[in-house]
């Protein structure tokens, strides 16, 4: 059976930065207009008066200082608070094709690769801009990829997920070279008013490409040694947008058509559930923590992250063990965990041990045990 190597990743950046304290500053606005405007229902008791959000919550509570986003001025305009993308025609590249091209051009470039190298594309993110085509393919027609496409979300675990289902299409030998792209542009299912959530999330992409290490050419090579998916049904983490709205006579504005979620239930659920998964994972590898060199772990929460690591090694997380993106990029749905790899390996050698891990809605949880090659 052909091995497996992770050959080059790529990061799309978006061009926007919004800080904890404009996005603070906009939401208060938005909220002190809502309370004028509901001034006399809410003193006739009618209607809650909404609550302000602030920055030190936000840091305390995420560990999230900024994110990057496509589009700024929508998500910050009082009268707004979410982007205004330009819709396109047919016969343009869609916008979640073009970042996804972004950044699988970069790891192309970083495997020594071209368009015409890949033989599959997974496009596999949280939400796709459409029911069909599927992005991927679309993707696969701009990079001049050959083979075929197809789109999944696991939302934030579409990114390992779908690196498991590269590394069998290369095992199997039915592909030699995968490319697996996140899309993530959850500023427009994020719902910006709500101020229990309106600081979690970011604008990215990333792209991984897998190839079979027999005709790999990159100077750089990841071993996937092992991969580990694992589901369990929860709603804590939910959005009810879908084609069946207008059947279903439903608002497709209405608040559970965006993001919405339970974030302490989901704080004190998932962080066992991942940290036992890893250990589990490592442990039919025949690893332990301790050996690991590196965790790439998802990026929704600080505390959350911090926990794992100590329920896996009982060290406190430096930054040299657990690399944390989200205090730039915030949650980036399932590029989380990616962009640390991406971003955090330079300095590992080879022969060295690491985990990219990723966990969220569904709930969902993925492993990927890596060695340098
Ligand atoms: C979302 C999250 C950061 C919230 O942190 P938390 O400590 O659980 O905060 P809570 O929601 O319990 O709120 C604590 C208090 O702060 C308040 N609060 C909430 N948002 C606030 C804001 N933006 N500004 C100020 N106060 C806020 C709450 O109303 C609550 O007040 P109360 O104690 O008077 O009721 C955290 O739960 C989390 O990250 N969970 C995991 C989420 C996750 O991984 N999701 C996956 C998404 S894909």
């Amino acid at each position: 059976m052909p091995q497996a190597v992770i050959s080059g990743t790529g990061l799309y950046r978006p061009p926007h930065v919004i800080t904890n304290a404009e996005l603070v500053e906009a939401f208060n606005a938005y909220a002190t207009a809502q309370n004028e405007k509901n001034a006399e229902a809410i003193a006739r008791g009618e209607v809650a008066a909404m609550t302000m959000s602030s920055v030190e919550f936000i840091e305390k509570a995420s560990g999230i200082k900024q994110r990057y986003v496509i589009e700024k001025a929508g998500v910050l305009d009082p009268a707004r608070m979410y982007p205004r993308f330009e819709e396109r025609p047919d016969d343009q590249l869609s916008l979640m094709a073009e970042i996804a091209v972004d950044a699988s051009r970069q790891a192309l470039a970083a495997a020594g690769r071209t368009g015409a190298d890949i033989d599959a594309v997974y496009c596999s993110a949280a939400n796709m801009q459409r029911a069909y085509p599927a992005m991927a393919v679309e993707i696969q027609a701009a990079l001049g990829a050959g083979g075929y496409g197809f789109d999944m979300n696991v939302a934030c675990s579409s990114a390992t997920f779908a690196i498991e289902q590269a590394v069998n299409a290369v095992r199997a030998g039915s592909s030699k070279c995968v490319l697996v792209v996140n899309p993530e542009i959850t500023s427009a299912h994020l719902e910006w008013r709500d101020r229990d959530c309106h600081f979690i999330f970011g604008d990215v992409c990333t792209a991984t490409l897998v190839e079979s290490a027999d005709t790999a050419v990159a100077a750089e090579q990841w071993e996937v040694l092992g991969t580990k998916c694992a589901t369990q049904f929860s709603n804590a983490i939910r959005n009810n947008f879908g084609f069946m709205n207008r059947a279903e006579d439903s608002d497709p504005l209405a608040r559970d058509k965006t993001f919405r979620q339970e974030g302490r239930k989901v704080f004190k659920e998932v962080v066992p559930l991942a940290a036992a998964h890893i250990e589990q994972h490592l442990r039919e590898m025949g690893f332990e923590p301790t050996q690991m060199r590196r965790f790439w772990l998802h990026q929704a929460n600080l505390g959350m992250n911090q926990l794992i690591l100590k329920k896996l090694v009982g060290a406190e997380p430096g930054g040299d063990l657990a690399p944390l993106v989200l205090d730039t990029f915030a949650n980036t749905a399932s590029a989380g965990s990616i962009i640390a790899f991406h971003e955090h390996r330079a300095d590992l050698k080879p022969g060295d041990l690491g985990v990219v891990c990723s966990f969220g809605a569904g709930y969902s949880i993925g492993s990927v045990i890596v060695r340098r090659r």
